[in-house]
This record gives structure tokens, sequence and C-alpha cells, in this order.
């Protein structure tokens, strides 16, 4: 048989390889769960991890939040291991209100960080982590903008022992970036 006829048959083959792939992806797989080390540029302790998760739980209760009663609190680790804040600050005319994620970077970026390692997001109802709190759409796009998407590390954390790893790369994937523009 020539190449010719035969290409079809690959190209069904691997299509239905790649549809029963995306089945068994459905439902996107962390980089790790529990106490194990994740992705990042150097490979975090579990106690350094258990400190960033600590610190973003604590920072709970300092949301403003009247609106949504929705408390999310980050805390954002640099490579020179100075630890950023954030809270979602919420506002009476809604779309001038902030996201924890881009609270925290704000702070670390108006002081000089331009490098990061990993981020802690924690957050629910009336500020009970109860759940995890991924971060949205444009909280991704501005962690993209000073962060490698493969080494950037989202930490999804409901306590200390039960939180989620995931690369930025996992979360924002085929991203556009400041290389894009050649910046940066
Ligand atoms: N929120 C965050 O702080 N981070 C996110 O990534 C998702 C949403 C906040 C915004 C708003 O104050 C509240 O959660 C409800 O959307």
């Amino acid at each position: 048989m020539c190449r010719g006829s035969l290409f079809p048959l690959f190209k069904g083959l691997a299509y239905i390889i790649m549809v029963a792939e995306q089945q068994a992806g459905a439902g996107l797989e962390a980089v790790s769960e529990g106490p194990v080390p994740g992705p990042g540029r150097r490979r975090r302790g579990n106690l350094e991890r258990e400190l960033l998760i600590q610190t973003a739980l604590d920072g709970l209760g300092r949301s403003y939040a009247p609106y949504s009663h929705f408390h999310v609190s980050a805390a954002l680790l640099c490579r020179d291991g100075k630890v950023y804040t954030g809270n979602n600050i919420e506002n009476a005319a809604y779309s001038p209100g902030i996201c924890a994620e881009r609270c925290a970077f704000a702070k670390a970026v108006s002081e000089g960080e331009r490098e990061f390692e990993a981020i802690v997001i924690c957050g629910g109802p009336d500020g009970k982590a109860g759940d995890y709190c991924p971060p949205c759409g444009v909280c991704r796009q501005v962690m993209r903008e000073f962060c490698n998407p493969d080494l950037f590390c989202i930490i999804l954390a409901k306590s200390a022992e039960e939180y989620r790893e995931y690369s930025l790369a996992q979360l924002l994937p085929e991203s556009f970036g400041p290389d894009h523009l050649g910046g940066a």
C-alpha cells in the first residue's frame, strides 16, 4: 500500500487517541497534591510551603468584601524570599474592585520585586476556605507578565494539609506574554 492511502488511517487513529487522551485528562490534574514538592525554580520544602499557606490563611480576615462576602487572601513568595500578602478589595462602584492576587502583585512590584516563585490563594464565603479558590483569568494574565509559566507555582489551599499545586502554564495554556512583544 502506498503512503498516500495509509495517511487517512493514521489521521483517524491519531484523532481517536487524541479524544481518548482528552477524556482521560478531563478535570485538570494538579502537579501535586498534599505534602510533596511541586514545580518551581527550587524545590520548596514542606515547611516553607506550610508557612506560605498559613500566611495566606491568616490574611483572610483582611479582605474588604462587603458586596460579595467572598473573602480571598493571597501570599506571594518572591525569589529573594520576601512574602507579600494581598486581599480582595471591593468597591461600591463594583469595577474598581481588585482581586487578592493582583493586590499582592501590585504591592510586590511597586516595591521593586520582579521575580516570583509561588503564590498561595485561599478563600471562600465569609472568609471560610471550605473549597479551593482558583485565580480568575485577569489575575492569571497578570502573573504571566512577571512569571515564567513553567516555573511559577500556584498553590490553592484549604488548609496547610489540603492544597493543590499547579504551574502557571497549566492554568493559562498557550498564553500571551511580554516575550511576544519582544519586551521584558
Ligand atoms: N476574587 C479574588 O480576589 N481573586 C480571584 O481570583 C477571584 C475572585 C474576588 C473578587 C471579588 O471581590 C470576590 O472574589 C468575588 O468575586
